[in-house]
């Protein structure tokens, strides 16, 4: 499962790039809010730090404004996918810039028939998001298996990247159920490095260590 940083933090970015966390980057409109600059020298500069692809999201509501707003952020970089929202306009604008050979990421999935529409409309990747479905009590890891389903049943090729990802549960799972991308906020990915057995076997390895009186350097 590729892992995406879903954030505008260039410097948390960064961090995990180092290590190799990072196959591509998801923006949104408040998440660019968050960071405080503005969209395309963030999006240019995230754009410079990872290979992959980075998505940027259009603002418009109506497919021709969209089409236009997408056209400019994929001039941003060769690896900008353009994020439209799961409307119908949105999937218009879907179909022309995959057509045109312009990797679309369709977002604000929130149901199997939805997800459905986005491959028919071409979209390299679709986001259903789960931890916003799980806000309002319903199952956003059922939606990502319902997905997924349909999508092997058919032979689709846009891949699942499992969004509003919130727990380092909601990674193992989407990993389980066979989702191509996921993508979480930079805490939720070094989260994941964190166990309590592991906090308490290094306590007393240290303690054990401190009595030997040794030093390796
Ligand atoms: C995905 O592309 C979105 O930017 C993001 O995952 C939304 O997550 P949230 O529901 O935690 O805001």
């Amino acid at each position: 499962m590729k892992f995406f940083v879903d954030t505008a933090d260039v410097d948390a970015i960064a961090e995990l790039n180092d290590l190799g966390m990072v196959d591509g980057v998801t923006t949104n409109p408040s998440l660019i809010l968050k960071s405080g600059r503005d969209i395309i020298e963030v999006t240019k500069e995230i754009c410079s730090i990872v290979s992959g692809p980075v998505s940027a999201e259009v603002v418009a509501l109506k497919a021709e404004d969209m089409i236009a707003e997408g056209r400019k952020l994929a001039e941003i970089a060769p690896n900008i996918a353009v994020k439209v929202p799961l409307t119908w306009d949105g999937l218009k604008t879907c179909k022309v810039l995959s057509s045109e050979g312009k990797m679309v990421n369709v977002t604000l999935c929130f149901s199997a028939n939805q997800a459905l529409l986005a491959a028919k409309a071409g979209a390299t990747f679709i986001s259903p998001f789960i931890g916003r479905l799980d806000d309002i009590n319903l199952d956003g890891l059922e939606l990502i298996g319902d997905i997924r389903t349909i999508y092997d049943n058919y032979g689709f090729d846009t891949q699942i990247l499992a969004a509003s990802v919130r727990t380092a549960n909601h990674v193992t799972q989407c990993a389980l159920i066979g989702a191509d991308v996921m993508t979480a906020p930079p805490a939720v990915i070094k989260g994941m490095a964190s166990h309590v057995l592991t906090d308490k076997g290094l306590d007393q390895f240290m303690k054990d260590w401190a009595k030997t009186g040794q030093k390796i350097l």
